[in-house]
């Protein structure tokens, strides 16, 4: 099994950068590509204030930091990536695009190395059946800020080989983070769980239960979680939620994950969130 040294990120947006960030954080070198320099320089000023805040914060030294920045290169050629042993790709939420990306690093990447998606809720077997290395293909998909959320699901389609798993389970372990095992279904487990419960949030808001507020509140001081769900919903994207949870409702005919009127009418009126400005709250953009 080859250890896993040098990892490419595909896509430098919120969970691109925080990979990237961690995977740098726990000594790997990394490569990240992007389609436009703007979106890397975007994306390096996330990761430099988070490494900031780690700093400020005294969990991690202003060297180690320093050091951790350095060990990140930007481009925008991908087969600036060729060197890797691990791609994760997190790129627009888009099969096609996805397909295409994978179908391209497959052509010049060294035979030992893996492919793994950060998809939340798309079938990674279908990128996979894009390559000629299906075994070495797999989800690995992590949470939102990357660089506190301790979960990874590693996600075995029904040809990933059990090498790999022990790998990205390794690399999971390396970069900080507690890995589990999901299988290739929408939402692996932790989606197929929350995705109900959060659009489950929105009808009791939009059947006029309880107000925002009482909500979120109901649930962070009566279950103890870090935020509401309507807070929770601003924060991951309404977009991003709706996407995920028409995937899921196609996939398994559930009402439970059918994407609520309210929510539907939220995205088309571009209240994406706290990205846009306003979602169930308002941000002041
Ligand atoms: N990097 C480094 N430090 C960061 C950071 C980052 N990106 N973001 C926040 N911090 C630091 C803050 O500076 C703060 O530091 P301090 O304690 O020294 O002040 C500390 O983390 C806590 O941050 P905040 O005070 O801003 O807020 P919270 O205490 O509420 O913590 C949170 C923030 C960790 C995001 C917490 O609210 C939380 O766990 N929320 C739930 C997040 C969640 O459920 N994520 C999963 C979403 S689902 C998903 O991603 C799947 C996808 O497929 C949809």
């Amino acid at each position: 099994m080859h250890e896993i040294k040098r990892v490419g990120v595909c896509g430098c947006g919120l969970m691109g950068s925080g990979i990237a960030q961690v995977a740098a954080m726990a000594g790997c070198d990394v490569v990240i590509l992007e389609a436009v320099q703007s979106a890397l320089d975007r994306g390096m000023g996330g990761i430099k204030r988070s490494l900031d805040k780690f700093v400020e914060k005294g969990t991690l030294s202003a060297a180690d930091g320093a050091a951790a920045f350095a060990r990140i290169k930007t481009t925008t050629d991908v087969h600036d990536l060729r060197e890797s042993d691990l791609v994760i790709e997190a790129v627009v939420e888009n099969m096609d695009v996805k397909k295409a990306l994978f179908k391209e690093l497959d052509q010049f990447l060294a035979p030992h190395a893996i492919i793994c998606s950060n998809t939340s809720s798309l079938c990674v077997v279908e990128m996979a059946a894009a390559t000629k290395r299906p075994k070495r293909v797999a989800g690995l998909h992590f949470f939102n800020p990357v660089p506190l959320m301790k979960l990874v699901e590693v996600v075995k389609t029904i040809v990933t080989d059990d090498e790999t798993i022990q790998a990205l389970f390794a690399f999971a372990k390396r970069v900080g983070k507690t890995p589990i095992l999901a299988q290739d279904t929408p939402g692996f487990i932790v989606n197929r769980l929350l995705v109900p419960y959060l659009l489950y949030a929105i009808r009791v808001y939009e059947a006029g239960l309880a107000s925002r507020e009482d909500i979120d509140e109901g649930m962070k001081l009566g279950c103890g979680h870090p935020m509401g769900p309507l807070t929770l919903l601003d924060f991951v994207g309404l977009d991003t939620t709706y996407f995920i949870a028409q995937i899921m409702f196609d996939e398994f005919k559930d009402p439970m994950m059918a994407p609520p009127p309210l929510l539907k009418r939220m995205v088309l009126a571009g209240q994406h969130g706290r990205k846009s400005g306003k979602g169930f709250y308002d941000y002041g953009a």
